[in-house]
């Protein structure tokens, strides 16, 4: 299944390897996360691969990838990924509600969306963020951050 979920995500990313990398990366750390937090894998690696599947449609619908855009595009293309592959609807809706909420964490708080949230916010905090000063990333690792798991890494990584 992880495998088959990837393979649809490179689909709808085609030439955005930035994209590709950025999910694969998101979700190595959710599952370190989930693994020591506990949570359910398959929802996690769902949500995980596909947080920001809507990031494409954000862009040519709204000339913007801001997350609100993301969040409204991004559920029915993970819906009709994860229903093409016979997902259990109430799994489905779960992913679904982290996708709606992964930029904002306001919808849902659940063991899964915390692991989702964690990871986006380490890979992005190298990447996306890696410029901001030493204070803003340790503010951010003791606020934003939701498991300890997430909090350790991030130190380890950023903060060392
Ligand atoms: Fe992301």
């Amino acid at each position: 299944m992880r495998d088959r979920l990837i393979d649809r995500m490179v689909q709808v990313f085609g030439q955005d390897q930035k994209r590709i990398d950025h999910a694969m990366a998101v979700l190595e750390l959710a599952e370190r996360i989930q693994a020591a937090e506990g949570a359910d894998p398959a929802v996690v690696q769902a949500a995980a691969i596909l947080h920001d599947i809507g990031i494409h449609q954000a862009q040519l619908k709204y000339n913007s990838t801001a997350g609100i855009y993301q969040q409204i595009e991004g559920p029915p293309i993970a819906r009709s990924i994860l229903e093409g592959l016979g997902w259990p609807a109430e799994q489905i809706d779960h992913v679904c509600k982290i996708i709606a909420s992964h930029h904002t964490a306001d919808l849902i708080d659940t063991p899964e969306l915390r692991c989702v949230w964690d990871a986006d916010w380490i890979v992005n905090l190298g990447t996306d963020y890696a410029s901001w000063p030493i204070e803003a990333k340790r503010h951010t690792v003791a606020v934003v951050l939701r498991t300890e798991t997430g909090r350790q890494i991030a130190r380890s990584r950023y903060l060392g």
